[in-house]
């Protein structure tokens, strides 16, 4: 697709929108590449004339970017539309769907047949056509639906407006090819499709000339990257050693990897890059061999495990962190016994705990034997009691030490204090001056709580 021709619908909107002070509310329900999207989606609205206001009363122009990896994230987008139907009839605001949920067919009959005022549906492979479909809908008055089956390919050069001016997402890749049989992502996300590498390292370079310090690399399974061969880069080790090159970048970041991919390169690459973070989001799922298979994962507990103590031996001081899924179809508690055992062993710095969600289309969804909800309930509060001890003790090493923290900015809850992140991803709160923020400083850790740590300048 051609952006050239994107650019002449953000002109004509531009123009019409010219001197009317138009207001957009943005709400962004899904993963960390769907937040990156709506940076996407915020920098073309902004180059049109919106102005971006939290106030959804007073928006010219509201858009959902929605997620449907489990049912309670689709759920939120039903309840807010009734809400924007009323603003809707008062101010004749513009409705916009897009994202994961717009690509199952099912939602969006749902949509058309239970909220006929929404004016624009688009998917996620026609995300950058926002301009040209806004234009028609103004033009117009019509509705649109403005969605592929087929990947969508790989656009460059979008505006863009970040939400954060220290740390920003950067996604090299876009889909999934492994098909969980839990998941929805690979049939709303398309095949894997890997940006080149001279467009990821220039939008990095970038970046670390705005003042940048912390850089996450976004996507399904960041170690099936496959690079072209510019910059003598064909895959994520070797992506990894670029970026850790770029001046001004201290932190790289990135997720997900996928377990069945973790090669010795990728390995190693952490290891040598003093900019990579060693702290590894390391996706679990279950830690019962059966129920992985059943899941179509292609490790074992034990290559897992086994994973774990290489990657441990090889990077020094290494953490790990990971998402579980407890209830997929056929668990029982002796299954189950096997994820809180890998917890046990692994001791992860953070676990993200999902309750199994059916998700129409997946394998999972057809299987026999699905949990029934309270069992799921009762495990999923076993794990979540393990995790919490774990992050209690690991929490209590943390005083005492000295730690880099990179300072993000005043704390939400409390405007007289700085927060910033440890290597290892924890929260640290601390008293100091306003100019250490965008720098990483050494801070001494005086005590811990469940979900931060707090810290003292030495
Ligand atoms: N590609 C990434 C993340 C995908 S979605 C990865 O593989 O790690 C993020 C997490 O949501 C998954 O890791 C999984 O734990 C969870 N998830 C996905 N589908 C789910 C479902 N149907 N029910 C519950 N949790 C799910
Ligand atoms: Fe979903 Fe599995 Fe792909 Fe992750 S790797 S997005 S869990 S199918
Ligand atoms: Fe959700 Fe789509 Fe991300 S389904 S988790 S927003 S890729």
């Amino acid at each position: 697709m051609n952006i050239e021709n994107q650019k002449q619908f953000i002109e004509k909107v531009n123009n019409i929108n010219a001197g009317k002070n138009l207001k957009y509310t943005i709400f962004t329900m899904g993963c960390q590449l769907n937040e990156n999207d709506s940076e996407k989606l915020c920098g073309m609205l902004e180059e049109m004339n919106y102005t971006k206001t939290d106030n959804i009363s007073e928006s010219d122009f509201i858009i959902f970017n929605t997620c449907c990896v489990r049912e309670n994230a689709e759920d939120k987008l039903f309840g807010k539309l009734g809400e924007v139907k009323k603003i809707k009839e008062q101010k004749g605001t513009i409705i916009a769907i897009c994202g994961c949920m717009m690509q199952e067919k099912h939602i969006v009959e749902k949509i058309k047949k239970s909220y006929p005022f929404v004016d624009i549906l688009f998917g996620t492979h026609t995300m950058h056509k926002l301009p040209e479909d806004l234009y028609t809908v103004i033009c117009n008055k019509t509705k649109i639906q403005d969605i592929l089956d087929i990947d969508g390919e790989i656009i460059e050069g979008l505006p863009i407006k970040r939400n954060d001016n220290i740390k920003a997402s950067v996604t090299i890749m876009n889909g999934c090819n492994n098909f969980c049989s839990y998941c929805i992502v690979p049939y709303v996300r398309g095949r894997e499709r890997s940006r080149n590498p001279e467009d990821i390292i220039n939008e990095i370079e970038n970046l670390a000339k705005e003042g940048y310090k912390e850089i996450t690399l976004l996507g399904q399974n960041v170690n099936s990257y496959k690079g072209n061969g510019n910059l003598g880069i064909t895959k994520f080790s070797e992506l990894l050693r670029a970026v850790n090159k770029i001046e001004g970048i201290e932190r790289i970041r990135f997720i997900s990897p996928h377990p069945k991919d973790f090669s010795d390169d990728v390995i190693e690459a952490i290891r040598d890059c003093e900019k990579v973070c060693k702290i590894i989001h390391l996706p679990l799922q279950s830690g019962n061999t059966e129920i992985l298979k059943k899941m179509n994962r292609k490790y074992t507990k034990e290559q897992y495990l086994e994973l774990v103590d290489k990657m441990k031996a090889k990077i020094p001081g290494l953490a790990l962190s990971t998402d579980i899924i407890v209830g997929f179809p056929g668990e029982t508690d002796e299954n189950f016994e096997d994820t809180l055992d890998v917890v046990k062993k692994v001791n992860f710095e953070q676990v993200y705990m999902f309750i199994y969600s059916r998700r129409v289309g997946t394998p999972g969804d057809k299987m026999e034997n699905q949990v029934p909800e309270p069992a799921k309930h009762v495990r999923f509060d076993k794990l979540k009691a393990l995790v919490e001890s774990q992050i209690d003790e690991n929490n209590k090493k943390y005083v005492g030490t000295i730690q880099k923290v990179l300072v993000e900015g005043k704390s939400k809850t409390n405007e007289n204090m700085l927060t910033g992140r440890t290597d290892t991803n924890k929260v640290v709160n601390f008293e100091g001056n306003e100019n250490l923020i965008g720098n990483i400083i050494n801070l001494k850790i005086i005590s811990e709580h469940m979900w931060y740590l707090k810290g003292e300048v030495i």
